[in-house]
């Protein structure tokens, strides 16, 4: 009765989480097949007619369509699958009483001030903000056991993610490039997978619910990252090119300052690292 089901663990961060925690959860995919892994659609199936729902006390929520971009290009499928069918599957988890852990982003603040606190003002600039906020709201009206976790910009040293830091692992190490573009205006506080899985141990154990900013404890321009990594590495004769944020090259609306205050969750005794810290700890 205390186990715990992954929705969209064929996801980037569901990948990681099972690496680091193989036997924890009961993993759901959708196209991506994964090891042991139960098929689920949102838009066509019940998680309550799919997994032996009486079994499960917690139902952690990764599914979604994450990339802005897409939530931009193609808004009607975006907006059934992040909120029209979302909302389905909360209603199905809250009507078996089940404890939803959503992950929601940093992507839900409008990025014009930074070090945001979970209480300051919600105003999201793009389609993927709107659409978290959307169903933030909705858990919060329907539930009365949950946890959303307004999760940064993750990285994992994995090297096989999408994430900015394999990225360029993969760019500077493994195809010898020598120039890059990156942008000097975009602020986060990245936290890493092995970060996002301690925590979620942590919260399911301790049986905690709220609304929790989730990221790592220093907030950095993309550029002072990439000059991080580049240091780590010895890399001394790469060609960066500082750019500012393109809205119009990107395809959507990008908020510049999404640093988090993360004092609420870490009062909990959550520990979290900053980029820095977990790079000089490799
Ligand atoms: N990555 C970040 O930096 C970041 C930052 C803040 C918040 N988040 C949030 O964290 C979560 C995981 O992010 P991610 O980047 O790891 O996601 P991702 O790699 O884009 O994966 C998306 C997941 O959604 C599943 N999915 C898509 N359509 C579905 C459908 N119709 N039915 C059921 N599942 C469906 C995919 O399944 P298949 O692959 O099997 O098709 C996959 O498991 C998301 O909710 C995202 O909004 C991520």
């Amino acid at each position: 009765m205390n186990r715990t089901a992954l929705i969209g663990a064929s996801s980037f961060i569901g990948h990681e989480l099972i690496s680091l925690n193989p036997d924890f959860f009961i993993p759901t995919y959708f196209k991506n097949q994964i090891k042991n892994g139960i098929k689920f659609d949102i838009c066509n199936d019940k998680i309550s007619n799919k997994i032996d729902i009486n079994d499960f006390e917690t139902i952690v929520i990764l599914s979604a369509i994450s990339n802005p971009k897409h939530c931009e290009v193609d808004e009607y499928n975006s907006y059934n699958i992040n909120v029209i069918f979302m909302k389905k599957l909360i209603d199905d988890l809250v009507l078996h009483k089940k404890r939803i852990i959503f992950f929601s982003t940093e992507y839900i603040y409008s990025g014009t001030k930074g070090n945001y606190k979970e209480k300051d003002e919600i105003k999201p600039i793009n389609n993927y903000g709107k659409q978290k906020y959307e169903i933030e709201n909705y858990i919060i009206k329907n539930s009365k056991n949950f946890c959303i976790l307004r999760l940064a910009k993750t990285y994992s040293f994995s090297k096989s993610g999408k994430d900015f830091h394999s990225q360029w692992y993969n760019y500077f190490i493994n195809n010898q490039l020598k120039e890059v573009e990156c942008f000097s205006d975009q602020v986060f506080s990245p936290i890493s997978t092995f970060e996002i899985s301690k925590a979620l141990n942590f919260l399911i154990n301790n049986n905690i619910n709220g609304l929790y900013n989730l990221a790592g404890s220093k907030s950095y321009t993309r550029l002072e990252c990439l000059k991080l990594f580049l240091k780590k590495f010895n890399l001394n004769d790469i060609n960066v090119i500082a750019n500012s944020i393109n809205s119009e090259l990107l395809g959507f609306e990008m908020p510049r300052n999404v640093s988090m205050d993360i004092s609420k969750i870490t009062n909990l005794g959550i520990d979290l690292k900053s980029y820095e810290e977990n790079l000089y700890e490799l």
